[in-house]
């Protein structure tokens, strides 16, 4: 090999390594804080549900994919410091616990119990421990794509519990103060029935608020009368190439609906880039995990004549 394909080849080998190491080592800790105004509600929705007022949002931090196992720091103190704030509703969208080992830091995923509650489902990687084989064959064969049993998540439901977080599985919860209605679909997912028969009592003001883990059936959630939607398990497509975007979303999604707001219909959804993955391919590439605040508005609420939509704000944490 002459001397300058040497050069070329140890060039590269060095970027990669440096690239490997700044994916594993560096961006999948940038924890960050983002927030974002929704504006829910067409001109003849009539929604009238927080009772804060007309300019006050209803304000909702959305968590999600945080991979717990032992040993955590930096995303157990900063899932802490966020959840230390004043917010109306805490949501938990998922993968919460990588395994058992995970439910060790339990008691710091809820700081200040909100207003409306803390509420939390379950995840695929809640319900089973993964081997390479199901995440490398399991791609290709559908078949193999999930092991043959599901873990007892009675344990991890216990101490979400004792957290402070009400989990909800396939069930939901009324606040008739603030007309507010949480749904909380447990994984994989409802029958499209099951997601309209748990919204079909809710009186047509309030907000219906559906909480899921992997985004699937999105037509579905959005026919069953939900206002807005949040959910996780893309990481946001974890690995972004600049002015491409993700390259998967290991869901039905498109890669450029990977993470963020998108809509269905009259329903938002929110999507979380989440704050951690399997600890083997927790790697992230301009795509750093994130918990989000949501302020939540009414279309009327607004009165500079803002349209249903978004904006996000991002901010750095540390
Ligand atoms: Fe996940």
């Amino acid at each position: 090999m002459s001397s300058m394909w040497k050069l070329i080849a140890g060039s590269a080998l060095l970027g990669g390594l440096g690239a490997y190491f700044y994916a594993s080592q560096v961006e999948s800790r940038r924890y960050a804080l983002e927030i974002l105004d929704i504006v829910i509600g067409g001109d003849d929705a009539g929604l009238n549900f927080s009772g804060l007022g007309k300019q006050e949002p209803l304000k909702v931090l959305h968590l999600s994919d945080l991979h717990l196992c032992y040993p955590e720091a930096d995303k157990v103190k900063f899932i802490e410091m966020v959840t230390d704030k004043d917010y109306d509703l805490v949501a938990l969208t998922g993968d919460i616990f990588e395994d058992y080992s995970g439910m060790l830091y339990a008691s710091s995923l809820l700081s200040r119990k909100p207003r409306l509650g803390a509420y939390a489902v379950l995840g695929n990687h809640d319900y089973y421990h993964y081997r390479l084989f199901h995440k490398t064959f399991g791609r290709i064969m559908k078949k193999y794509r999930h092991p043959p049993l599901r873990r007892d998540v009675k344990p991890m439901v216990k101490a979400l519990e004792q957290a402070g977080y009400v989990v909800l599985r396939n069930e939901g919860q009324s606040h008739s103060d603030s007309c507010v209605h949480v749904v909380g679909v447990d994984y994989p997912g409802a029958h499209p029935a099951q997601l309209r028969g748990l919204f079909s009592q809710v009186p047509p003001q309030w907000l219906r608020l559906l909480l899921f883990h992997m985004p699937i059936g999105l037509e579905s959630i959005a026919s069953s009368g939900a206002d807005l939607a949040l959910g996780g398990h893309t990481h946001g497509g974890q690995i972004c190439i600049p002015g491409v975007g993700p390259i998967i979303t290991d869901s039905e999604l498109p890669r450029h609906e990977a993470s963020g707001l998108l809509w269905r219909g009259q329903t938002a959804f929110h999507i979380s880039r989440g704050l951690g993955a399997d600890p083997r391919t927790n790697l992230r590439f301009f795509c750093p995990p994130a918990a989000t605040v949501l302020n939540v508005y009414v279309n009327q609420a607004k009165e500079d004549g803002t349209e249903a939509g978004g904006i996000a704000k991002p901010k750095r944490f540390g």
